[in-house]
C-alpha cells in the first residue's frame, strides 16, 4: 500500500510515522508513506497556497491551483483508489472505514487549514471526507496521522500475532473484554479464576459476555448499529 499526505506542515505530521509500529511497517515495504509540501506547488514568489474568501468573511480559503497541480502530478504517475480530505465535516472514522481504507492499493490524504479548501477541490477531485471526530483541529495533519495509524496496523504482516487487529474495541462492534497478566494476586487485586481453568471454549464464552456488558454500559450506541 501506498499513503500520499498533501500538507503545508510536514515537520507536523512526520514524527508518528518514525517510531514504533508504523516505522516497523515501513521498514519492512508493508506500506510507503510520502509527504508533499504544498508550497512546492505554488506558482508565485510568495509561495501563496491561500487567499481571502470572495463574497467576504474571516479566514483564508486554500486555492485550487496548487492543490490541482500536486494531486495531478500524483494521478500522473499512478490510479489512486481514494483521494482523502481531513475536514471536521467529513464523515466520523469508524473502524469499518479503517477497514475499508486498508485493503486499498493507493491513496492520497490531503490536509486543509485555515477555513479549509476552495469547494471546487472537493467537487474535482475528493472521493471520500473524514473527520476524526466532532471538534475542530486546527488542520488536517493529526486527523492524517490518526487515520494512517489506524489503516496501517491492519495491513496484514504489520501486527506481530496476525490475530490481534481482529480481537481489537470495535471491530464487531463491541468494546474488547477486560485483560489481565502476571502476577495472578497484586496486593490482593485478583484475576478472576475462571481464566486459569484451561477450558477454553468456556473463556472464550466469558469473553464475549464481558465484551457485552462493557458495550452495554459504556456505548450502548454500538449494539443499535
Ligand atoms: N481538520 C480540522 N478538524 C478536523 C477533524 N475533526 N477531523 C479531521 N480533520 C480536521
Amino acid at each position: 500500500m501506498r499513503i500520499d499526505i498533501i500538507t503545508v506542515l510536514p515537520e507536523l505530521l512526520k514524527s508518528p510515522f518514525e517510531a514504533s509500529i508504523l516505522k516497523r511497517a515501513i521498514e519492512a515495504d508493508l506500506v510507503e508513506v510520502h509527504f508533499h509540501n504544498l508550497r512546492d506547488f505554488t506558482t508565485d514568489n510568495y509561495k501563496s497556497i491561500d487567499d481571502t474568501q470572495f463574497g467576504g468573511g474571516a479566514g483564508m480559503v486554500m486555492m485550487v491551483e496548487p492543490i490541482d497541480k500536486c494531486i495531478s502530478a500524483l494521478k500522473a504517475e499512478r490510479d489512486y483508489d481514494e483521494v482523502i480530505y481531513m475536514t471536521p465535516d467529513g464523515e466520523t472514522l469508524k473502524q469499518g472505514i479503517a477497514n475499508q481504507l486498508s485493503l486499498k492499493e493507493n491513496i492520497i490524504i490531503l490536509c486543509g487549514h485555515y477555513k479549509g479548501v476552495d469547494q471546487r477541490v472537493r467537487d474535482h477531485f475528493i472521493t471520500r471526507e473524514i473527520s476524526i471526530g466532532d471538534y475542530v483541529l486546527s488542520g488536517g495533519e493529526l486527523g492524517a496521522a490518526v487515520l494512517c495509524d489506524a489503516i496501517i496496523r491492519l495491513i496484514p504482516g504489520v501486527l506481530g500475532n496476525e490475530t490481534s487487529a481482529l480481537t481489537d474495541s470495535f471491530q464487531d462492534n463491541l468494546l474488547a473484554p477486560p485483560i489481565y497478566t502476571k502476577p495472578r494476586d497484586y496486593k490482593g487485586w485478583k484475576v478472576p479464576e475462571l481464566l486459569f481453568n484451561g477450558n477454553f471454549p468456556e473463556i472464550e464464552k466469558w469473553r464475549e459476555e464481558q465484551a457485552y456488558l462493557r458495550t452495554k454500559e459504556r456505548r450502548p450506541d454500538l449494539l443499535d448499529e
